[in-house]
This record gives C-alpha cells, structure tokens and sequence, in this order.
C-alpha cells in the first residue's frame, strides 16, 4: 500500500481509468436485485440498468437487455487532449472507427478491440484512484467486544469499482494489444493464462485482468470495500439471499487483495476485494510471471472447478 497520490504522466499516451463496462443479461429486473442486494445501487436509464455506487453518480455498469449473458463492450476514460492522439494511434494500426451503438449517446472513439470487444476511448474524469484504498480492520460496534450480534450486522457497500476480468483466447495478444492501443501496462502474469494491466497514471494493481477461454467474455467486475471483515460480511449477506455460490473468502497473491467472488445468475462473477495493491504513477512496477499454482491465491478454499469457465458462447 502506498500513501503517494498520483498525478498524470507527462508523455505517456495511456488510458487512466476503465470508465464502465456493459453486459448484456436476460433480465434486468434479476441483475438488479442481485446488484442491490450486492450493496450496489442500480438505476434505470432508458432500456438499460446502470450500477453505481453509494454516494456517486458515476455508472461503472451498463446492463442492457439480450438474449443471454455476453460481454456488450469496455469502455476507457482519458485526458481529453489525448484524444486526438488515440485517434491518430488507432488509424496508424489500421484501426477502424466506428459510430457509437444505437441507443448511446457518446462521443467517444469505438472500435473492435481485441477479440472483436467493442471498446470505446472517451473522455471522462478519472475514476481509477489517485490513491491506494483505505484498508483496515473494519468497524466494531463496541470498544469491549470486537464485534456485534449477527441481526445487528451491517450491509456492505463498495465504495468504487476496481476492475473488470475478461476472457481472451490470446492472453499474449491481449496484453499486447492492451498495452500498445490503450497504454495499460502489465502489472504481473501467469504464463498465457491470467495477466493483470494497470493504467499509467495510477490504478489499482488491476484495471483489467485477462483469463484464458477458448473466446471472448466477461468473467467478474470486482469492487473495492475497506476491509478483510466486509468481504465476509458482504459474502454471508449474499448467501443469505440465495447467492451462496461463489469462491472466497481468500486472498490473492498477484494484487495481494482480499475476495470474495459471488456467483451472478449468468455464471459470471462479482466480487468484494479489500486491500488490493496499488501502483502510483510514479513508480515503474516490476512485474513477475509466477506458475499459476503458486500465484492464484495465497489461502482460501480450492476455488469451483467451473470458476474460469466461460459459460458465453461466441
Ligand atoms: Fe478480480
């Protein structure tokens, strides 16, 4: 953890925050109960369902509707006078930009990323953090006993979205895509099977992490709560609304984070993560590449067999 505050990089062309991401679902009024009883808020704009934050008004998720569960696009946030420059960068690699999906007002740069992940770079304030979480034991309701009854336990809300896992059939390609077009940078690797980007103008460990399938997805958005204690407190209320499926609670080795992934009804993942790493824009990370039986958690319990199947079909 790191009390630096980071500021923006002179001459880097790079994203600095993943803005939202949008999946399509088979129902929104499931994703949102599952979303609010997640401790999210989710309000509807238009045809779609937005997931915010409690006290923002920032829309990290835009869910719309479709027949089944599929990545719908990613979209970045960057300087505004970068802009120009993202433009002229995807025309020298050939990139063609497209206009904005019908029902979406942007004006932003769309194209077809990697894999064909309809990406969006627009211009926006920089939701990634400037500094790493705050991250502690968590509350206790009284100074003589360290915690409360079970009826009195408190709801969990995430404070902001940390990142947002994706499927590739290319881990290689992606990281090198991801790098080259956007400017992220690669934090930390498991051989072709998970790696971990982070902005250059200071992130979380990971803005975006990419796992391994035989096609594109989306695998987990992930959202940052204060405490080791909250991600058990979010997991239990979850499993008492039915959502008891899911991997946690452990921690990770690359990003060092607390977690609990919940199962959503489309067999993705939301997850509460306390305490990840942070990168500051000031510092160059030293990546590793680390076996992913040494690298995927430190403890915890084995995760589901399915936990990194992809259950979207192309
Ligand atoms: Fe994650």
């Amino acid at each position: 953890m790191s009390d630096i505050t980071s500021k923006r990089r002179p001459n880097l062309l790079g994203v600095h925050s993943l803005d939202h991401f949008s999946i399509a679902v088979p129902d929104l009024s499931q994703a949102a109960d599952f979303y609010d009883a997640f401790g999210l808020v989710t309000k509807a704009e238009g045809s779609s369902l937005a997931l915010q934050t409690h006290g923002s008004d920032h829309s990290w998720g835009k869910l719309v509707e479709g027949p089944k569960k599929q990545l719908h696009h990613l979209s970045f946030a960057a300087y505004a006078d970068d802009l120009p420059r993202f433009k002229e960068r995807l025309e020298q690699r050939g990139i063609k930009l497209l206009s904005p999906p019908v029902g979406l007002e942007s004006d932003g740069l769309w194209f077809h990323g990697h894999d064909g992940v309809l990406t969006e770079i627009c211009v926006a304030d920089k939701s990634s953090p400037d500094v790493a979480s705050v991250f502690g034991p968590g509350d206790t309701e009284s100074p003589a006993r360290g915690t409360y009854s079970r009826s009195k336990a408190p709801r969990v809300y995430p404070r902001r979205m940390s990142h947002v896992a994706i499927f590739t059939p290319d881990v290689g390609g992606a990281i090198a895509f991801y790098s080259d077009v956007l400017g992220l940078r690669l934090s930390d690797r498991s051989a072709d099977i998970v790696a971990f980007l982070h902005g250059v103008h200071g992130s979380d460990h990971h803005m975006i992490a990419l796992v391994k399938s035989g096609n594109s997805g989306f695998h987990h958005c992930s959202w940052d709560i204060g405490s080791a204690h909250e991600v058990g407190l979010g997991a239990s209320h979850m499993a008492g609304r039915g959502h008891d499926r899911g991997w946690g609670l452990g921690r990770h080795v690359l990003g060092s984070n607390y977690f609990h992934y919940v199962r959503d009804p489309w067999g993705s993942y939301s997850e509460y993560s306390a305490g990840m790493d942070y990168v500051p824009s000031s510092v160059d990370w030293q990546g590793t590449d680390q076996p992913v039986e040494d690298a995927m958690f430190l403890w915890g319990p084995n995760p589901p067999e399915d936990f990194a199947h992809n259950y979207e079909t192309p």
